[in-house]
């Protein structure tokens, strides 16, 4: 079989058989298929696209590249997916409620991409936490808590990784077909019985329209199922950060206090309830989505999914006493600074990417890769879209590494925002459910 050959069918239009995509993923591992073909391969794909069932071949033959966990557990093992966000810190709450209710949540996780914050960079906030364990810690810390939360490791759909690399300099990153099995080729090596998606769409979100996070979404779903893993989706709004938080330290406090009660953002709530409820009905624990969230609601009210989170961080090398004394252990930044609207009235809107932008800014995100984070930067108490500012109460809190950036950070939030005279409502949170299809 030769690459170039491959390639020219793709070129010419025609469909690729799940031998031929074995050998291009295999080869780019192996080092016998080149760079510059790779290259081209992402390029015939962008303008020709895939069928169903190539998309299906090209997501397994790159899973296939590296290791893909099977388990031996007493219940099965799901995992949630996002297109990701601004103060979206579902998975620190999700992940453990889940594993409180009976399932096992092996969950790979990223680091901030563009404007969107990242798990992992939201868990090395917390001293001895290892993102990066080796399989067997991974294995016996979801054996014995029910989930852990971690990073892609080497041995983790290899073939990916450096496709990702090539498509990022050779734009040719816009494509579903290429974004699905990239993604799709990372979750499923994890060995799981069940995935939900959350696409998020809006001005912080990386498909803006719905239309386009309902193609990306349609393609998960059917991609994932088609290689033998039940996969729904649901389209969430983010035109405004998720939580009233955005940046390290500052979700991973706002989690915990989620977890334990002692501050619960609404919209957080709900679609963390929501994504809960899809992946315990998935997985066939719960008949319906009504008694799945009743279930993620208790794990949460019990106590128990605070359990879970605090053995999980113990058990990947964090404090044992973290959820109880988090204030001890999270970095906390040396300015803080309360900021004021400029008028008083309604919070009409939000620029969401324009906040994440600025935890970046402040030194919470990356400008190139291998820039150092500062994990104790961002924003705090901020108000969502709806409310009405009188004028005593603040938009936000800066956390910042000095005045000036605080300064900075604090007219770019006061930018963020549009105030006026009229209440406009939020746009609805949960805008579409993408269902499991199993033809
Ligand atoms: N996230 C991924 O993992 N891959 C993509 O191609 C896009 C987003």
């Amino acid at each position: 079989m030769l690459a170039q050959e491959i390639i020219r069918k793709k070129r010419d239009g025609e469909v690729l058989d799940a031998t031929e995509l074995q050998f291009l993923m295999r080869g780019l591992v192996d080092g016998k298929v080149s760079n510059a073909q790779a290259a081209a391969f992402a390029m015939a794909v962008y303008f020709n696209g895939m069928q169903l069932d190539e998309r299906v071949a090209l997501t397994v033959a790159m899973r296939d590249t590296g290791d893909v966990l099977t388990w031996d557990l007493d219940g099965p093992v799901v995992d949630k997916h996002s297109t990701g966000g601004v103060g979206d810190n579902v998975s620190l709450v999700l992940a453990p409620a889940l594993a409180a209710c009976g399932v096992y949540v092996p969950m790979i996780s990223g680091r901030g991409l563009g404007h969107t914050g990242g798990t992992l960079d939201k868990l090395d906030s917390i001293p001895g936490y290892q993102t990066q364990p080796d399989v067997e810690l991974l294995r016996k810390v979801t054996k014995d808590v029910g989930c852990a939360i971690i990073g892609q490791t080497a041995a983790i759909a290899p073939a990916d990784k450096i496709l990702y690399g090539i498509r990022d300099v050779t734009a040719t990153v816009e494509s579903v077909d290429l974004i699905t099995a990239s993604i799709l080729s990372k979750k499923l090596a994890a060995g799981l019985d069940a995935l939900v998606s959350d696409v998020k769409c809006g001005n912080g979100a990386f498909m803006t329209t719905q239309e386009d996070a309902r193609e990306l979404a349609e393609s998960l779903v059917k991609v994932a199922s088609g290689a033998g893993c039940k996969t729904s989706a649901i389209i969430t709004d983010m035109n405004e950060p998720l939580a009233s938080v955005a940046g390290n330290a500052v979700e991973v406090r706002n989690a915990v206090d989620f977890l334990t009660g002692t501050h619960i953002d609404n919209r957080l709530w709900d679609v963390t309830a929501d994504l809960g409820a899809e992946l315990l009905m998935l997985a066939g624990v719960v008949p319906n989505v009504g008694q799945g969230r009743d279930k993620i609601s208790a794990a949460f009210t019990s106590g128990a999914a605070a359990e879970r989170f605090g053995a999980m961080v113990s058990g990947l090398g964090g404090p044992t006493d973290f959820v109880e004394n988090m204030l001890k252990y999270l970095p906390a930044a040396p300015v803080t600074r309360e900021v004021y609207a400029k008028t008083k009235g309604f919070v009409q809107h939000i620029d969401t990417r324009g906040i994440g932008m600025a935890v970046i800014e402040l030194g919470g995100g990356r400008r190139i890769a291998s820039d150092t984070i500062d994990h104790s930067v961002g924003f705090s108490d901020l108000v969502g879209v709806g409310e009405l500012l009188d004028g005593d109460e603040p938009i936000g809190v800066v956390h910042a590494r000095s005045d000036a950036d605080a300064e900075a950070a604090a007219q770019t939030l006061q930018d963020a925002m549009k105030i006026g005279d009229d209440v406009l409502r939020p746009k609805p949170l949960i805008r579409e459910y993408i269902a499991y299809d199993n033809d």
